[in-house]
């Protein structure tokens, strides 16, 4: 299979439709991106790479940070995790409050915005502090992607801490419900902080290749987590990843994913490849439009949806 043809196809019919759909607002910082941007990456087990668009550029990763923060969280706690969060699809978006209440502050997944807070949660009893929290995601990042050159973008992060209005009252209806450990300004400073985190698709598909082999990263032959971990993890991102369009990316796409507002998608093909794209303009539910567009293409053309 000639992967980079097959790329250089799906830009081009992406290119048209690269003016729809909106950038997130919502995080003041985030709508000052360039909204026509695009970009695909590939990283195949022998360390083999694909790219087309601006694959070199970062970007904010938001919501693929939580892929992170629940394999960190799973290999510090395994099951015990889900006493304080689920692993159903919530229905709902990423960002609602109302199920949370009638679900006694339990989050349903670690995916949703509620859910990731009660991760960062359980890292902060860890690790203590903002910082210390913050560095040991960031080292376990560095480590999973064999890169040193991980940081986030303080702009984000204020302005996201800013006009956070809606994480807050998740945090603090979780507290309210005893589901949160922490004071609610730490945990949300830590999750804004983690969530703005910069990466290239390049970086982000390198980086996720283990959770296509098992745990174990094919090209190190580092293992990161159980491959038990690795398989249930990989069910969430197919049920969860794409919050109330996870049947629809399921659908479409055929792969365990995880979107970020950023305009970033990560893709597992298992035993094969890991995949990343990038375009910040998204759709209705929040997730990148072009992105999701150019995944579908992909499974189309190769076959390697896993169904
Ligand atoms: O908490 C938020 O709203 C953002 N930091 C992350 C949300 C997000 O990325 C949703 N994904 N599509």
């Amino acid at each position: 299979m000639n992967y980079q043809d097959i790329l250089n196809e799906i830009y081009q019919t992406i290119e048209p439709i690269l003016k729809e759909g909106k950038v997130a607002d919502y995080i003041p910082a985030l709508a000052q991106v360039n909204p026509n941007q695009f970009a695909m990456s590939i990283t195949l087990f022998d360390g083999s790479s694909y790219h087309i668009g601006c694959s070199d550029e970062n970007f904010s990763i938001q919501s693929i940070s939580k892929v992170f923060t629940f394999t960190k969280a799973l290999s510090i706690y395994s099951k015990e995790l889900y006493a304080r969060v689920g692993k159903e699809p919530s229905g709902n978006p990423f960002n609602s409050l109302v199920q949370l209440e009638y679900e006694l502050g339990i989050p349903r997944n670690p995916f949703i915005n509620a859910g990731a807070i009660v991760i960062t949660d359980t890292l902060l009893n860890k690790y203590k502090t903002v910082d210390e929290t913050y560095n040991e995601i960031s080292n376990f990042i560095k480590e999973i992607s064999d890169n040193v050159d991980i940081s986030f973008d303080k702009n984000v992060w204020f302005s996201e801490y800013k006009h956070g209005h809606r994480n807050m009252a998740l945090a603090n209806l979780m507290k309210s419900f005893n589901n949160l450990d922490n004071d609610v300004e730490e945990v949300v400073k830590t999750y804004f902080k983690h969530c703005s985190i910069t990466m290239s698709t390049k970086e982000l598909s390198r980086a996720m290749l283990f959770l296509a082999n098992n745990g174990i990263d094919p090209i190190t032959n580092k293992r990161f987590i159980t491959s038990s971990q690795a398989k249930r993890i990989n069910a969430v991102m197919l049920t969860c990843g794409h919050y109330d369009a996870s049947g629809d990316f399921a659908y479409h796409v055929g792969l365990p994913g995880k979107s970020g507002v950023g305009g970033g998608i990560v893709a597992i093909v298992p035993k094969v490849m890991s995949l990343a794209v990038f375009s910040p303009r998204l759709n209705n539910w929040g997730n990148s439009l072009a992105g999701t567009k150019a995944l579908e293409m992909f499974t189309t053309k190769t076959n390697l949806s896993i169904f």
